[in-house]
């Protein structure tokens, strides 16, 4: 069985590409095949593991597969990264929204369609972008699973209510239930003002009778192995204390 999980939260900046590649990279220390699945148009997930050229490949891309899922299957337009395996995001996905918002047939099912065929991988990760629309519920109704970045900072309390909101549209219209698997506040700097504890402690209190909460301090390493187109698991100089996070959030999604 496959696992999917989406990287979802509307609010832009937050971590979710970030967090993408190091819970992939996580999983892949554990032993596991992982797809990561880059659903944004702007493609940071694609830049940042190196694969620009595929990027701005010609056809076929998930564009394609986005609007014709049964004829592209994800094998074809994977590429290998060093540490997990890439379905990546294409230039051309800027005219989704609108193709999808025209299109007639289940526009928010297509990634769900196109998932379906990939059953090589233990566990997909979807790195969604930065909106509340068709593509983000694409993500949220393919995946049923979220991990939910969020910063330790009033705007993202309320982003994540609007979220709840979408998810509740979502779940009555589609008939489908999906939950938020955790909540990971990212790029935490110490110490902590007052602001910010009240918001951890409201995220914590919202939160941890159900699921884990944890935290991702705000660490130059992980932002420089990033760059440098790695999780802080891999092929890197780069090595952080929060690796233990990333671990935990891998073990919770393996034994979940
Ligand atoms: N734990 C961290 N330590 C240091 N920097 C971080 C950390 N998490 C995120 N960042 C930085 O914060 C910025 C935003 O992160 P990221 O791109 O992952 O967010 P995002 O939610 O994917 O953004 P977008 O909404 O644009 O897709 C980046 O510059 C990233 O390097
Ligand atoms: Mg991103």
């Amino acid at each position: 069985m496959t696992r999917r999980i989406g990287i979802l939260q509307q609010k832009g900046g937050v971590g979710k590409t970030t967090n993408t590649i190091n819970v992939a990279g996580a999983l892949a220390a554990r032993g596991l095949d992982v797809l990561a699945v880059d659903m944004d148009p702007q493609g940071y997930l694609t830049h940042r593991l190196g694969f620009e050229d595929a990027y701005l490949s010609e056809p076929p891309s998930l564009y394609d597969a986005l609007n014709a899922p049964t004829e592209h299957a994800v094998g074809d337009l994977v590429v290998e990264h060093a540490e997990f395996d890439l379905l990546p995001a294409n230039v051309d996905m800027f005219a989704l929204e609108q193709d999808l918002i025209a299109s007639g047939m289940r526009p928010r099912l297509r990634l769900d369609r196109i998932l379906d065929g990939a059953t090589a991988w233990d566990v997909i990760l979807v790195d969604a972008p930065p909106s509340l629309g068709p593509l983000n519920d694409n993500v949220a109704l393919a995946t049923g699973s979220l991990l939910v970045p969020v910063e330790a900072d009033e705007s993202s309390r309320l982003a994540l209510n609007h979220l709840l909101r979408q998810l509740d549209t979502l779940e009555a219209n589609y008939d489908v239930h999906v939950d938020i698997i955790g909540v990971i506040v990212s790029n935490v700097s110490y110490p902590l003002d007052n602001e910010q504890k009240d918001n951890i402690e409201w995220f914590s209190e919202r939160f941890e009778d159900h699921v884990p909460v944890w935290i991702v301090r705000s660490r130059a390493a992980i932002k420089r192995a990033v760059k440098d187109g790695s999780s802080v698991f891999g092929d890197t100089d780069e090595e952080s204390d929060m690796s233990d996070v990333y671990a935990e959030i891998a073990e919770e999604i393996d034994n979940g």
